[in-house]
């Protein structure tokens, strides 16, 4: 497993693989979710190429970019098993280099839900994950159902901007009692680690209302409102039932729709979403 930082590192890197090649972005600190992305683009990929990069311009005014969780020599002990070919590591002065103004913005997808919970996140998203993928020239990238809206504007900017690859989005994995895997659970305290499964079990009551029959967005919300209102540890940022693609509020489910929720357990921001239909 080559590991390389430099620019010039990379594209000699890139240079000596031959055949297809599996792009799985990440911020580091990998978790089983992160793994699981690893061993799909090992089985579909001739080649895996990892990279390891806590993107600043993703990260809001409030958000703790410096308290991020980092451990490089944890992720390459992880990663080694798995058969990767090179993980990238590159600099914050690499990817921004001094002077920096050019950026990536998908527009109407990126307004709800998260975008309107995280003004400019989607901004540094997309412009990171397009500078990754000029820069690692895969055939396929992976990411997370988890990120769902993440992984909806990034297919967007692939079609919109011609990038000649496949977007691969992999299932959230969870954990035994149904917390969805993230970096940022290391932060829940053991009675917020308790509390935190009722992302998970309001999505499961609203799920169970759809298969019950109800088609009507207002009350599908209203059940995973109700369910996270119950919790004392927990707080609501948004609930949304709303339609898969165009990420529009529902006020009654035809086709396919996305489930999706922000919630507070104490001072730890978890995400998690269902797809219905
Ligand atoms: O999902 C993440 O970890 C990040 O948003 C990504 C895609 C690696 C871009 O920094």
């Amino acid at each position: 497993m080559k590991i390389v930082s430099s620019l010039a590192d990379l594209r000699t890197a890139r240079l000596s693989l031959d055949g297809t090649v599996g792009l799985v972005p990440t911020m580091g600190y990998l978790h089983e979710g992160h793994l699981s992305l690893v061993r799909q683009a090992r089985a579909e990929n001739q080649h895996v190429i990892v990279s390891i990069f806590v993107n600043p311009t993703q990260f809001g005014p409030k958000e703790d970019l410096s308290n991020y969780p980092r451990d490089l020599e944890r992720d390459l002990s992880l990663l080694r098993p798995l058969g990767v070919d090179m993980v990238w590591t590159p600099s914050a002065e690499v990817m921004y280099p001094s002077g920096y103004q050019t950026w990536v913005e998908v527009e109407a997808l990126t307004n709800p839900l998260e975008g309107a919970m995280r003004p400019g996140h989607f901004r540094g998203v997309t412009t990171i994950v397009a500078k990754l993928f000029n820069a690692t020239q895969p055939h396929k990238a992976y990411f997370g159902q988890k990120d769902a809206q993440q992984a909806a504007v990034i297919r967007r900017m692939t079609v919109d901007l011609n990038f000649p690859l496949e977007v691969v989005v992999c299932p959230t994995m969870r954990e035994a009692d149904g917390l969805a895997m993230s970096s940022r659970n290391k932060y829940l305290n053991e009675a917020e680690r308790k509390a935190a499964t009722v992302l998970f079990r309001s999505l499961n009551a609203a799920r169970d209302l759809y298969e019950g029959g109800e088609r009507d967005g207002e009350k599908i919300r209203a059940k995973m409102k109700e369910l996270i209102a119950d919790e004392p540890l927990a707080q609501m940022q948004y609930v949304s039932c709303a339609d898969y693609d165009s990420l529009e509020e529902l006020d009654a489910i035809k086709g396919k729709a996305l489930l999706s929720m922000a919630v507070f357990i104490g001072k730890t921001r978890l995400i998690d979403n269902f797809v219905l239909g």
